[in-house]
C-alpha cells in the first residue's frame, strides 16, 4: 500500500463502539463494496438503553459472521485486503474492545498494517462514500462546515482541507440524539426514540405545539437539557389533559397509560422542529461566517427527515451543496471508518498491535 495516494486500495473497516457490529470493505477510500451491520437494537429495546456488558458481549458473539459475510458480499479474501482500520473511540470500553482486538488480531495474523480511527471522525467521512453505480457522486469541497449529530455527539466543524478541524461548537449538555430517545421515552415510544419521535411527528395533523429553543446568544454551542425538561412538562400537562396520571413514563407495553396518538404525534412534532430550527440556523449560520463551499451533515439523527430536507432547503437558498449520507450511513457503519481510515493510511498514519480502547476520545483539532 501506497503512503500518499488513495488510489484503489482496499480496506477492511471494523467499527464497534455502541451497539452495532459493522464491518465494510471499501475501495479507494470512497466506494462501498461490502457494508455489513449486525443492529443490537432489538436486544436493548427490552431494558429500554444500552447495557455495556450485554453490548460488549453480543459484538463479540457477531463479530466473526459480520466480517464472513462482508468479505462475501465483496467477493474478496482476507488476502486481498492491503490495511485494516478500527474505531477506538469514543465509544463504550467493552465495545471497542471487542472491535480493537479482533482487528489487531487480524492485522497480526495477516500481516495487515492497522490505523485507529475516531468515530466522529468516521461520521464525518461517511460524506465522502459512495454505492455500486453512484462512482460520479461529487465530494464535499473544501473548505466546508460539517454538522454531526449522533446519540453521545452534537457538534459543528470546520474543515479547511483533509484530517484538519476547527471546532466550533458543541452541545454543552445532552446530545440531540439522546434528547431525541429521552423525549421518545416520555412519550411512551419504544427504544430508540429517534426514529419513534420522527415517525410520528410525520403524521402530526397541528403544527403548533411550541417547545423552546436554546439559541445561547452568538455562539455556535448546542443546548438541549431546557428542551427535555420543557417536554417532560408539556407532555404532563396533556396527560393530566386525557385524565391520565403524570409524573410517570408509560412504559411501550402499557398503552393504555400512554397518550393519545394524536397528542403524540403533535408533541413529537413540536419538539423535533425545536431542535431542527436550532440545528439548522447555527448550521447556515456558520456556513456563511466561515466562507463554507459545501456543507455535510452526519450522525445517526442525520437520518432525521425534516432535519435533511429543512437543511436542504436552507443551503440550497444560499448556493450551497449539501452531502448527507443515506440513512443507513448516517447511523453507525463499518464503511464511514473505512472512508476515515483511508485518508488516515493516505497520510502515512499507522497504529501498532498497542492500539487500545479511548472511550473519550477527543475529534482532533488543528
Ligand atoms: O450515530 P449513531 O448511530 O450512534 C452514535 O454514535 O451515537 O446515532 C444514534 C442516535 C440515537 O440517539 C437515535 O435515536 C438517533 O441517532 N436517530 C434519530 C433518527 N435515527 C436515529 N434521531 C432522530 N430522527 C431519526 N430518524
Ligand atoms: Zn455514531
Amino acid at each position: 500500500m501506497t503512503g500518499t495516494t488513495m488510489d484503489e486500495t482496499i480496506l477492511l473497516a471494523v467499527e464497534s463502539s455502541c451497539d452495532e457490529t459493522g464491518i465494510a470493505v471499501i475501495a479507494g477510500g470512497r466506494r462501498i463494496l461490502s457494508n455489513v451491520v449486525a443492529s443490537q437494537t432489538a436486544l436493548h429495546a427490552a431494558t429500554g438503553g444500552i447495557v455495556p456488558e450485554v453490548a460488549a458481549r453480543a459484538h463479540l458473539r457477531w463479530v466473526v459472521p459480520v466480517l464472513d459475510q462482508a468479505l462475501a458480499d465483496a467477493g474478496i479474501g482476507l488476502g486481498d485486503v492491503e490495511g485494516i482500520a478500527v474505531t477506538h473511540g469514543p465509544g463504550l470500553a467493552g465495545s471497542l474492545l471487542v472491535g480493537i482486538n479482533f482487528a489487531k488480531t487480524l492485522a497480526w495474523v495477516h500481516d495487515k498494517p492497522l490505523v485507529g480511527v475516531n468515530h466522529l471522525e468516521g461520521h464525518l467521512y461517511a460524506a465522502w462514500l459512495t454505492d455500486p453505480g453512484d462512482d460520479e457522486r461529487a465530494a464535499p469541497v473544501f473548505p466546508l462546515v460539517a454538522l454531526i449529530v449522533s446519540g453521545g455527539h452534537t457538534f459543528l466543524v470546520e474543515m479547511r482541507d483533509h484530517l484538519t478541524y476547527r471546532l466550533l461548537g458543541q452541545t454543552v449538555d445532552d446530545a440531540a440524539g439522546e434528547a431525541f430517545d429521552k423525549v421518545g421515552r416520555l412519550l411512551g415510544l419504544p427504544y430508540p426514540g429517534g426514529p419513534e419521535v420522527s415517525r410520528a411527528a410525520g403524521a402530526a395533523i397541528r403544527h403548533d405545539a411550541a417547545f423552546p429553543r436554546a439559541w445561547l446568544g452568538d455562539s455556535y454551542d448546542f443546548s438541549f437539557s431546557g428542551l427535555k425538561t420543557a417536554a417532560r412538562r408539556t407532555i404532563d400537562e396533556a396527560r393530566a389533559g386525557e385524565g391520565l396520571p403524570t409524573g410517570r413514563v408509560a412504559a411501550a407495553s402499557e398503552p393504555d397509560a400512554r397518550l393519545s396518538d394524536g397528542a403524540v404525534a403533535e408533541l413529537s412534532w413540536g419538539f423535533q422542529d425545536a431542535v431542527v430550527d436550532v440545528l439548522v440556523t447555527k448550521t447556515i449560520r456558520a456556513a456563511e461566517a466561515t466562507g463554507a463551499r459545501s456543507i455535510v451533515l452526519g450522525g445517526g439523527v442525520a437520518a432525521n427527515g425534516a432535519l435533511r430536507t429543512r437543511l436542504a432547503g436552507e443551503a440550497e437558498a444560499l448556493g450551497l451543496p449539501l452531502i448527507v449520507p443515506r440513512p443507513a450511513l448516517c447511523t453507525d457503519n463499518g464503511a464511514m471508518i473505512g472512508a476515515a481510515g483511508a485518508r488516515r493510511f493516505a497520510a502515512g498514519e499507522r497504529s501498532d498491535l498497542a492500539l487500545d480502547a479511548s472511550p473519550s476520545l477527543p475529534l482532533a483539532r488543528r
